[in-house]
C-alpha cells in the first residue's frame, strides 16, 4: 500500500478575492514507502503548495491526502500524528531557527512529541551526527553558524523526530556546490541507513537524476510526469518547452547524438558519461 497518496488534491489560495490563485490542480499521486522522489518544475508550479499539504500544513480546498490509506484530515488526532510521521523541512529553513542553541533548536520537534529528556538528547545527538554536526557546535548559538551550517541545523531538527516521511524543500538551494554535494549526500545516506521514503524539491536536475527512483514534474499546478528518471530525461523536448532541462551532461550527449554519433542519450552522471565515450573511442580505434 502506498504510504502517501493524493486523490483528486486542488489548493486555491486567496479564495474570494480578486487574488484569487489556484496553487495545485486535481493531484493524483501515489508514493510508496521507501521510494525516493525527486520533484521538479518551473517556479510558482507549485511544488511547496503540494509537499505542504503531505504533513498536514495545509488543508486542500478539494481532494484528499491519504497517510497509510487513512485521510488525514479526517480527525485532530490523526493530523497530529501525521505532523511528526511526515517530517517537512520548508524552502530556506534557516530563517526559522529561533532557540537559544543548536541543541534547543534541534530538539523543538522531538519535545513537541513528548519524549523524555533522555529520549530528547538521544534523538538530537544521532540526527546532528547525521548531517555532520560536530557535537561541539550544539551549544554554540545558530545565528553564529555559517548558511550551510544552519541549512544542517534546520535538516536535523526534521530528521529529530526520526519521520517515516522526510520531506526536503530546496534543501540546496543558495548552498555552494561543496555545501550541495554535502547536503545531498546526507539525504541520500538518511535514507539507505534508515529506508524512509523521502521526497526532494529540487531545481538541480543533477541530485534528482543522481538520487531520485522517481521524479515528479509539476506544471502550472498539474503533474506533468510522474514515472522513472530515464522515462522522465527521455521527454527532453517536452521538458524544455515548459522552461526546464535535463541534467547537463545528458543535453551533450543528446546534441552528440543529434550530430550524428552513435551514443545513449540516458546518461546522468559523469561517470557513465566517460564510460560511454571511452566505449565510442574503442569503437572508432580511436582508444586500445
Ligand atoms: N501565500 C500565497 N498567497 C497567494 N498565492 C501564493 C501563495 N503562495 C504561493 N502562491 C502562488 O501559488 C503558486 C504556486 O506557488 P508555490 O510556492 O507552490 O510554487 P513553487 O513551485 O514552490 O515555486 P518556487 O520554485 O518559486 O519555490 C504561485 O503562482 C504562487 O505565486
Ligand atoms: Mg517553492
Amino acid at each position: 500500500m502506498a504510504i502517501i497518496q493524493t486523490e483528486n488534491l486542488s489548493y486555491v489560495y486567496s479564495e474570494g478575492t480578486p487574488f484569487r490563485k489556484t496553487a495545485i490542480d486535481n493531484i493524483n499521486i501515489s508514493i510508496e514507502e521507501g521510494e525516493f522522489v525527486g520533484i521538479i518544475g518551473h517556479t510558482g508550479s507549485g511544488k511547496s503548495t503540494l509537499v505542504q499539504h503531505l504533513n498536514g500544513l495545509l488543508k486542500p480546498t478539494s481532494g484528499r491526502v491519504l497517510f497509510n490509506g487513512q485521510d488525514i484530515n479526517s480527525s485532530k488526532e490523526f493530523t497530529r500524528t501525521v505532523r511528526f510521521s511526515v517530517g517537512l523541512c520548508f524552502q530556506y529553513p534557516e530563517y526559522q531557527l529561533f532557540e537559544s542553541t543548536v541543541y534547543r533548536d534541534i530538539a523543538f520537534g522531538p519535545k513537541n512529541m513528548g519524549l523524555s529528556e533522555k529520549e530528547i538528547e538521544e534523538h538530537v545527538l544521532k540526527a546532528a551526527d547525521f548531517v555532520g554536526l560536530k557535537k561541539e557546535m550544539l551549544n554554540k548559538s545558530p545565528f553564529d553558524l555559517s548558511g550551510g551550517e544552519k541549512r544542517r541545523v534546520a535538516i536535523a531538527g526534521v530528521i529529530a523526530m526520526e519521520p517515516k516521511v522526510l520531506i526536503l524543500d530546496e534543501p540546496t538551494a543558495g548552498l555552494d556546490p561543496q555545501g550541495r554535494d554535502t547536503i545531498s549526500d546526507m539525504i541520500d545516506n538518511y535514507r539507505i541507513s534508515t529506508g524512509s521514503t523521502v521526497i526532494v524539491v529540487s531545481h538541480s536536475m543533477e541530485d534528482v537524476a543522481k538520487n531520485a527512483s522517481k521524479v515528479l514534474v509539476m506544471n502550472r499546478g498539474k503533474v506533468e510526469f510522474f514515472t522513472g528518471v530515464k522515462e522522465v530525461f527521455s521527454n527532453y523536448e517536452r521538458l524544455v518547452e515548459i522552461g526546464l532541462n535535463v541534467p547537463q551532461i545528458t543535453g551533450i550527449f543528446i546534441d552528440l547524438k543529434s550530430r550524428g554519433y552513435d551514443v545513449r542519450t540516458d546518461i546522468y552522471t559523469v561517470a557513465e558519461a566517460k564510460k560511454e565515450l571511452v566505449r565510442l573511442f574503442r569503437e572508432r580505434g580511436a582508444l586500445k
